[in-house]
């Protein structure tokens, strides 16, 4: 039986606003769902002066809740400032939406994730942070949660990935059960190094592949 999905939510599902890429984002941020698997983009383009979103694109490869949602926060973030379009709160959304089935919460959560994600992202870029906590090996943790596994649509640590993270004096280096030469070894390095050189006190990242056997190696759960 088909969801019960609103005329609004059917709308931004076949006619999805700001879809796509923008050239040289002034931030980005993907964000992947620990409970399906499916990934969000969102890229913004920022006034440097009034702080203000002037224009907001994403990237779904999720379902059509997934879809609508972040083709309405688009929609809504365009001309907010930072700091209100991290306001928006997944209340907000499903009612523009007309409401959302109950099991599908998750995925309009993910849109919403991923666009506070890429506001934090310029917030890293530009030095706007307010709040300078010292990176830890567990705020490397919990970004690596953030960077997906494409072999099976989960992040990092939960799929055993990652071998094992050290912090010290600004270089954070991250060891992963993975060969170098792996066909998506390129990609997930290049995640890595978005989700964790933007921290305010990190200036080096090293991502190191171990070519043994996962069966021999340690991890970080
Ligand atoms: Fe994955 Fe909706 S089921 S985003």
């Amino acid at each position: 039986m088909p969801l019960p999905y609103s005329d609004i939510v059917m709308d931004h599902f076949r006619n999805p606003r700001n879809v796509g890429r923008i050239d040289n984002p002034d931030a980005k941020a993907i964000e992947g769902s620990p409970a399906c698997g499916d990934m969000v983009a969102v890229y913004l383009k920022v006034d440097p002066d009034s702080h203000r979103i002037t224009e907001v694109s994403f990237e779904s490869y999720g379902c059509a809740s997934n879809i609508a949602t972040a083709s309405i926060i688009t929609e809504m973030a365009k001309g907010k400032t930072l700091e209100e379009a991290k306001a928006l709160t997944w209340k907000q959304i499903s009612k523009m939406l007309g409401g959302l089935p109950a099991v599908k919460v998750h995925c309009s959560v993910l849109a919403i994730d991923s666009l506070r994600a890429a506001v934090e992202n310029y917030e890293e870029r530009h030095g706007l942070v307010k709040e300078r906590k010292p990176t830890t090996v567990e705020v490397v943790r919990r970004r690596l949660k953030r960077v997906m596994n494409p072999m099976v649509g989960l992040d990092l640590v939960r799929t055993r990935l990652v071998r094992d993270i050290t912090v010290a004096d600004g270089r954070v280096q991250v060891a992963l059960s993975l060969c170098s030469d792996h066909q998506f070894a390129v990609n997930i390095r290049e995640e890595i190094m978005e989700k964790i050189e933007p921290l305010w006190d990190v200036h080096e990242v090293t991502v190191q592949f171990d070519e043994r056997a996962l069966s021999e190696l340690p991890v970080v759960q």
